[in-house]
């Protein structure tokens, strides 16, 4: 259980509010994990009263919560809940929410602001806020939730941190990355600092490579003017799959605070090495999805979609491989790779253990002989699944892959939502699942070579029909042809060998 505070949301009208934090916050006080006192000042434009915004909220919640609305939960949620209509660009909105949270004794004067907002409105909000004194900290504390992306590119990160940090300091400041509250990436920190099991194999002796991949069959949901904005390697690769690899990569942190925490996410960023000006097409592969079947139902290509420029050159689909320069992991790639309209949803990290020093069976016709693999599925399948190769039943000696599942959930183990556990870590004042600025500054640093290349047309936009699992070019960031992309956590298809002799 949290302390009593005071949850003030900008932005409470838009999609992130409705979708994850209102439903989020629902299930804590169902949960009973929201203090008795805690309040919540949702502040929007579109909804002109209180009454307006509760239908709104309501049908959010009952379109978003796990299983059934329940009506206590609900009535006693609403009684926690206030509308504040205004434009954040006018300076009497300001006024009137210090007029609102000072004046009214319910408000708790611990508070968080959580900017549900384009990005772009940060630093202005942030001005009024100060210029109301409404970041004065001496009756209570004061903490910023920001959305990502954090910038557009390295300059702009940059300038919206210089105007931050006029008027908040680095410990008020909680940049979220949703992914890091999901329960299956957080367990990676579980699994490999908890267990002693692996860490004499977690390095370049023993593993090949490592993928991250997120792959969804969605398009961009009718938000084309955001998306020819940013495109997957913004929205995608310098946020959740570099903070996913600075999970499997670090070094173990010296305790779980924060800071330490940071430090070895940091350091693992700012060893990897930066890709060459003139070899982005080496180590990047951007795509776009043309016309295809998704799950049997035909879908335009994304230049047709609504407000996608005729020929845009925006990626959907971004595959990397990046080189960590370490004594841990010199000489084993990473594959990054994620795309939109693609045929499943997958997000997983695929760690593909080297091949036994010698080869028993030499006689078999199979050229490539199956590897380990670590699997850890993020979503839609939470697991952890190490695949093995045992000889299959049987007079003649022939291997198939197996795997051993480290089971993950119990059937009757709560479910909580990524936004859940970091709304709770924000009360709580737990920084250590948000990022740091040095690290933000460091993924930018390592995208914007691509981003450089990227932001003009060229033949390396490679087109893939929606529903297919993305370019084949990608394919090439593999150096080996034995090596190959995990499209699921099943067992791969090469698993299965027939040997000849021993
Ligand atoms: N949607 C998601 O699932 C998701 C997931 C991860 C991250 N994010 C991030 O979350 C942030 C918000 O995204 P979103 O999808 O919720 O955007 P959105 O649907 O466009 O909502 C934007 C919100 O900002 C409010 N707003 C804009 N200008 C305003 C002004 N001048 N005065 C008062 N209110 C103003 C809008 O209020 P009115 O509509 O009432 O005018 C609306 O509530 C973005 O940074 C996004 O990148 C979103």
């Amino acid at each position: 259980m949290t302390e009593s505070c005071s949850i003030v949301i900008f932005g409470a009208t838009g999609d992130l509010a409705r979708g994850k934090l209102l439903p989020a916050l629902y299930h804590l006080d169902a949960a009973g994990r929201l203090a008795r006192g805690t309040r919540i000042l949702a502040c929007g434009r579109r909804q002109p009263d209180r009454n307006a915004w509760m239908t709104v909220m309501r049908n959010a919640l009952a379109g978003s919560v796990r299983g059934e609305l329940d009506e206590e939960v609900v009535s006693r949620f609403a009684k926690r809940v206030d509308y504040l209509r205004g434009d954040l660009r006018d300076a009497r909105f300001y006024a009137a929410l210090r007029d609102t949270l000072d004046q009214s004794h319910e408000y708790p004067a611990d508070t968080v602001f959580y900017m549900a907002l384009t990005p772009s409105d940060y630093a202005d909000v942030l001005e009024n806020l100060d210029d109301a004194k409404l970041l004065d900290e001496s009756r209570g504390w004061r903490r910023v939730v920001l959305e990502k992306p954090f910038g557009n590119d390295l300059p702009s990160a940059r300038a919206l941190q210089q105007k931050l940090a006029q008027h908040l300091r680095e410990d008020q400041i909680f940049r979220i990355d949703h992914y890091l509250g999901k329960e299956t990436v957080r367990n990676i920190l579980v699994f490999r600092f908890g267990n002693v099991l692996m860490e004499p194999l977690w390095n370049r002796n023993s593993i090949d490579h490592i993928q991250i991949i997120h792959a969804e069959p969605q398009g961009i949901k009718g938000r084309g003017a955001t998306y020819e904005a940013s495109g997957a390697l913004r929205d995608m690769v310098q946020s959740h799959l570099l903070q996913l690899l600075t999970f499997v990569a670090m070094e173990s942190p010296v305790s779980m605070a924060a800071e330490a925490l940071h430090a070895e996410k940091l350091k693992v960023l700012k060893s990897i090495r930066p890709i060459p000006d003139d070899k982005v097409t080496q180590f990047a592969i951007r795509g776009q999805y043309a016309a295809g079947t998704v799950n049997g139902n035909k879908v335009i290509d994304y230049r047709s979609e609504q407000a996608v420029a005729a020929g845009s050159h925006t990626e959907t689909f971004a595959a990397l491989r990046l080189h960590i320069d370490n004594w841990r992991w010199a000489g084993v790639p990473f594959l990054l790779r994620t795309g939109k309209r693609m045929a499943e949803k997958q997000a997983l990290v695929a760690i593909c253990f080297k091949q036994p020093p010698q080869q028993f069976f030499r006689a078999s016709q199979v050229h490539c002989e199956a590897s380990n693999w670590l699997l850890i599925g993020i979503q839609p399948h939470e697991c952890m699944r190490l695949e093995m190769t045992v000889k299959a039943p049987g007079e003649a000696l022939a291997t198939r892959q197996t795997s051993l599942d480290a089971s993950f959930r119990k059937a009757d183990d709560p479910f909580n939502d990524a936004y859940e556990e970091l709304l709770l870590d924000i009360m709580r004042g737990d920084r250590s699942l948000f990022l740091s600025y040095q690290e933000v500054e460091q993924a930018w640093r390592i995208v914007d070579p691509v981003l450089q290349a990227w932001s003009q047309p060229g033949d390396d936009l490679h087109f893939y029909p929606a529903g297919s699992w993305g370019p084949s070019a990608a394919d090439d960031l593999f150096v080996d042809p034995c090596r190959f992309w995990r499209n699921t956590l099943e067992p791969c298809g090469c698993g299965m060998r027939k040997t000849q002799g021993v």
